[in-house]
């Protein structure tokens, strides 16, 4: 009986990349933050729905266009009864932001909170004119309506959507209502369990973007990923995308300072495949992170569309267990972080957080970041293109996920999109992840297995990983044999010797057996908060943690086929399971640096070991 279930389960799996190949993905324009748009950021009203939530779910659980979203005003003085809520008199949340961090009585609050603000559209959007409402990301479910009208739901906390707002929309003044409910879900992208704070409502910004009939609404402009590095290679290939373009459109791709100005044209699926060749590139690197202004532009008059876009050219590979940066062997000195503001606490959402977290990554002397275990604000890549550091981007599949049910496949598949789509030109994204410490059966692996294939499918030009915490360790043998090593182009290993198990010193005697690939050391580390202080052995101290990464150096060491380190975690975060009083508070304390900026003994032993290059070897 059970293995029938198995086979059958495995057998739907197998089908589902067909199956998905078919399903249509919500709207998601890229390069957003490159386009003039109206921001709908500030202060919006808010009221709480606590659970069932009856303002936004009826009684058999459809979503209920009736309440709400019809943003009414009561009658109070006279006049028949009707809705008991009044957004225009309710009290404000800031959007960008999560509502855990603004409003003391929402701390621990994961339920529904519905956001209402009036905006004007002015000058009336000329004839055949679009008109989309971009949020960058809402935790985790939402349900939109624009002048009372639903136009899109989302699910995901972490990755930007669209909705089409063209026919809703008039001259004057309009209101949006979106109902975010912020609940974990078992058949959820991240589950129930996680181990970080699950931070709700409008988490990034929120704008009105209006474009001609036919625009660009995704690109993709990269150095030639041939079967090899090409040293000197200058060829540039990729597509635009025009939605509903008719075949034969024109769109030119312009980069002046390349020397690039060429012509593209559509096929019938809208995508207008190119390659030229640049007259010079300096490529993408940490030492040069070089960015071209790239300008596409399709259509002509005034139903233009123009979109010009800083990008980096760089070409990134695997070559046996060596990772390859523009055909040079690398090793990503690096660390984890959660998005987390510094200082401030709360989901980052700003200039200034991004800001603090590179000033951090500076001072590490790190050259990579593994951005956990979801995709950040787009400002954190938008840096990482600047300041010239490479980063490990991935989806919240994290631990147990419902592996065994095609539609969250489906919602997998979804998220994998929209974070390849909005990050695809970012030069300093090296890697996509699609899990972390997912259990070693056959359900998962066929299931993560696929969507490793999916990401390839998506992208070509980008090694895949995931981190895993499935090594057997005997006495002091460590061996990874999990089957989903196969799907990976890098692998992400995950340990805790030191501190979940055994003694800091145990790492110094450990013989690991792992694939033939390029392998991260993407998760270790200890406990200390800051300003404690003990013996080496202490736990909870300083110089624990501290004893904890000198030993562990002596083990990654002695790994051949290590190219990078990824500790846990850069700076502390808040997490709903860490409840020691007085030592954690509510924060998983593996920080190198505490939430309000204390460096850690730790962070200096890092430090210095990144500075001297004795930690890990390119090749
Ligand atoms: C895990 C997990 C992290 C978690 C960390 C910890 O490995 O991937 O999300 O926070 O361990 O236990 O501190």
């Amino acid at each position: 009986m059970i293995r029938s279930a198995l086979r059958l389960t495995l057998a739907l799996l197998a089908l589902a990349p067909a199956v998905l190949a078919q399903t249509s993905f919500q709207t998601l324009l890229v390069g957003i933050d490159h386009r003039t748009v109206t921001n709908l950021d500030g202060d919006w009203h808010y009221l709480v729905d606590q659970s069932p939530a009856p303002a936004l779910y009826t009684g058999n659980g459809q979503i209920n266009d009736r309440g709400y979203a019809q943003n009414t005003h009561p009658n109070i003085s006279n006049g028949p009864h009707n809705g008991e809520y009044d957004f225009s008199t309710a009290p404000t949340l800031h959007v960008p932001g999560d509502w855990n961090t603004q409003v003391p009585q929402l701390f621990n609050y994961e339920g529904v909170v519905w956001y209402q603000r009036d905006f004007d559209v002015q000058p009336i959007p000329k004839p055949g004119t679009r008109a989309f409402l971009h949020i960058g990301a809402a935790n985790y479910r939402s349900h939109v309506w624009v002048n009372a009208k639903r136009v899109c739901d989302h699910e995901g906390g972490y990755t930007p959507f669209d909705c089409e707002v063209t026919s809703v929309l008039h001259p004057g003044s309009n209101f949006v209502v979106i109902a975010v409910d912020a609940t974990r879900m078992i058949d959820g992208i991240p589950s129930v369990g996680i181990d970080w704070f699950n931070y709700g409502g409008l988490t990034r910004d929120v704008s009105l973007v209006t474009v001609p009939a036919a625009f660009i609404d995704d690109y993709d402009v990269h150095l030639a990923h041939g079967p090899a590095f090409q040293p000197g290679s200058t060829e540039l290939t990729g597509y635009i995308h025009v939605l509903d373009a008719p075949a034969g459109t024109p769109v030119t791709i312009d980069i002046p300072e390349a020397g690039v100005h060429t012509t593209a044209t559509t096929g019938a699926d809208g995508r207008a495949p190119f390659d030229v060749k640049a007259a010079s590139l300096t490529l993408w690197s940490p030492e040069s992170p070089k960015l071209y202004k790239v300008t596409l532009t399709t259509g002509t008059a005034d139903q233009r569309d123009s979109i010009t876009d800083d990008i980096g050219f760089r070409d990134i590979r695997v070559d046996g267990t060596r990772i390859l940066l523009n055909g040079k062997p690398i090793f990503l000195s690096g660390a984890n972080m959660h998005a987390e503001a510094p200082i401030r606490g709360g989901r980052v959402d700003n200039d200034q957080d991004v800001a603090t977290i590179f000033s951090y990554l500076k001072d590490l002397n790190a050259n990579f970041v593994r951005l956990a275990h979801y995709p950040q604000d787009e400002r954190m890549e938008r840096a990482a293109d600047r300041d010239g550091i490479m980063v490990w981007s991935e989806i919240p599949l994290w631990q147990h996920i419902s592996f065994d049910k095609p539609e969250v496949y489906a919602k997998a598949v979804a998220m994998l999109n929209e974070m390849v789509r909005r990050d695809r030109n970012k030069a300093s994204v090296i890697l996509w992840s699609v899990s972390n410490e997912t259990p070693n059966n056959p359900i998962r692996t066929q299931f993560l297995t696929n969507l490793a294939n999916e990401a390839r499918r998506l992208d070509p030009t980008r090694p895949i990983t995931s981190a895993l915490n499935t090594a057997h360790i005997e006495g002091s043998a460590g061996t990874l044999t999990d089957p989903f090593a196969n799907a990976l182009d890098v692998i992400g290993l995950n340990q805790y010797i030191g501190w979940y198990t055994g003694q800091p010193e145990d790492a110094d005697t450990m013989q690991w057996t792992l694939p033939q690939k390029p392998v991260i050391a993407s998760e270790f580390g200890a406990e200390a908060k800051a300003g404690n202080h003990g013996a080496v052995n202490d736990r909870w101290t300083e110089e624990q943690q501290n004893y904890v990464y000198q030993h562990q150096f002596v083990m990654l060491n002695k790994i051949p086929q290590l190219r990078g380190t990824t500790p846990w975690i850069l700076m502390d975060f808040r997490s709903p399971t860490r409840n020691i009083p007085k030592l954690q508070d509510g924060y998983n304390r593996k920080g190198l640096i505490s939430e309000d900026g204390k460096k850690k003994a730790a962070f200096f032993t890092l430090q210095q070991a990144y500075k001297d290059h004795t930690l890990g070897k390119p090749e």
